[in-house]
């Protein structure tokens, strides 16, 4: 079937990574479709920890094409130092295994200074970005001012282009937000030299995914961060600058509605988030505290700790509902054992009134004044990590299942009970 569309339900990091990486081996192609650098993916398989900001995560599989689609933001320097560490330990990069959309964006140091400008004037109120220049990118994009990597085939004029864009932060770097200007005439000349370096693995996106789906291969579109994060439908302005959610992928890579043939949304079993913004189940004490550990919630793109909470079934209906989800994949599993009770967000209540929906649109400050509805279920004691069927798992472990299964409406049919690839149960329903 032509289409698959991978995307995260919560606030990033919940594992789209491991699950892109499993359903890759059934695909020609993996394509990103949204995010830059901020992402980071990981992939544990075949000897391999990959920690990947901009190179697809069916990089592993050696019969898939990766591409970088149009919805993308790249920082060539981030791309070509991900691509030499991918060569060193034995990946394959070169241009017939990863391609990059000519439609795709580009990262300049100058928004990524434009960015760390930005939060430090927002003061109290800074987004908590990971200062990798994305919202700027994103921002030159819609007004139309931005350079893009098709503009790299010309590597001398692209040079040229890169010094006047960044001449042009400069004035907004010293004048309106008193930093410090960057020398555009290096910068040019690092850029032209990336240019040679990226311009064979420069393609038409749309048409080679066009051409792949017409030829019967499945594409596999790759989410980065997730529902909440979105520009439009997450916490606004908690949000990244792109668009997160399945219909991203359409307009981030180029092909109609009528190609897709399946939508999976990646959960993991409890929440967690990075920077700054509302969180309704945010756990502050001990048990926090626990999940994080146990769970590693550092973020593998700035090493900051993530905000963990228990999971909340109201933001899984709402990605139901936005995305169109055809299935969940469900990860962590294995980090909430020994904990003795576990608590679900089923609903909000505030002042007497109860809803089940998330109000996303009403904005932050309603958010905040809504407490979440939970219900109590208990916990396991056993590792999962070795389970590899349901029938592995311990009673209270599946019932947690079927539970999230009939709050949110949607069939789990990948559970991963640890980071590697094999460490996942695949239920057919
Ligand atoms: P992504 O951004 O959605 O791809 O997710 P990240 O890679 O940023 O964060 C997920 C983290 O959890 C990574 O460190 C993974 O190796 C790890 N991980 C993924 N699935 C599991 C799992 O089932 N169990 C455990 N313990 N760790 C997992
Ligand atoms: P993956 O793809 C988790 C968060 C940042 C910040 C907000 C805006 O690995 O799931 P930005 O730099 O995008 O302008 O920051 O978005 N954020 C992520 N959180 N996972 C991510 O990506 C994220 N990408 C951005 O922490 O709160
Ligand atoms: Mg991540």
């Amino acid at each position: 079937m032509p289409a698959i569309i991978v995307v995260g339900t919560q606030w990033g990091d919940e594992g789209k990574g491991r699950v892109v990486d499993r359903l890759a081996a059934d695909a020609g192609v993996v394509a990103r479709f949204n995010g830059g650098e901020n992402a980071g993916h990981t992939v544990i398989a075949q000897g391999h920890e990959l920690k990947l900001h901009l190179v697809p995560s069916g990089i592993l599989n050696q019969a898939v094409t990766c591409l970088v689609g149009a919805g993308v933001v790249v920082n060539p320097a981030r791309l070509i130092a991900e691509m030499d560490e991918l060569a060193e330990s034995g990946v394959d990069v070169s241009p017939g295994h990863l391609k990059l959309s000519a439609a795709a964006h580009v990262v300049l140091p100058t928004h990524q200074a434009l960015d760390g400008a930005g939060e430090e004037a927002r003061g109290g109120r800074a987004i908590g970005t990971t200062r990798r220049g994305n919202g700027p990118a994103y921002a030159d994009k819609a007004a139309r001012t931005n350079l893009r990597i098709g503009d790299m085939v010309d590597p001398e004029r692209f040079a040229d282009q890169v010094a006047d864009r960044v001449r042009a932060h400069n004035q907004l770097l010293k004048e309106v937000l008193g930093s410090e200007p960057s020398d555009a005439r290096q910068i040019a000349a690092s850029y032209g030299s990336y240019a040679r370096r990226l311009s064979p693995h420069i393609v038409d996106g749309s048409a080679l995914l066009a051409e792949r789906m017409a030829a019967g291969e499945t594409v596999l579109c790759e989410g980065a961060q997730g529902l909440l994060l979105d520009l439009d439908h997450g916490t606004y302005p908690y949000v990244t600058s792109s668009s997160t959610v399945a219909g991203g992928a359409l307009t981030g890579l180029g092909f109609g509605p009528r190609q897709v043939s399946q939508v999976i949304g990646v959960a993991k079993a409890y929440t967690t988030r990075v920077g700054e913004g509302p969180f309704p189940t945010e756990l502050t004490g001990k048990v926090g505290d626990r999940i994080r550990e146990t769970g590693s919630e550092y973020g593998a793109t700035t090493g900051r700790p993530r905000r963990c909470g228990w999971l909340d079934v109201v933001i899984l209906r709402y990605a139901a509902r936005i995305n169109g989800l055809d299935q969940i994949a469900l990860t962590k599993l294995d980090v909430l054992s020994g904990l003795e009770r576990l608590k679900v967000a089923v609903a909000y209540e505030h002042d007497g009134e109860r809803i089940e929906y998330f109000p996303a649109e009403a904005g932050i400050d309603a958010l905040s004044r809504w407490n979440p509805v939970y219900e109590e279920l208990p916990g396991w004691e056993e590792d999962l990590t070795a389970a590899r069927s349901l029938a592995d798992l311990p009673a209270a472990a599946r019932d947690y299942i079927a539970r999230i299964e009939d709050w949110v409406g949607v069939p789990i049919t990948f559970i991963s009970v640890g980071p590697e690839r094999a460490q996942a149960i695949v239920v057919s329903k």
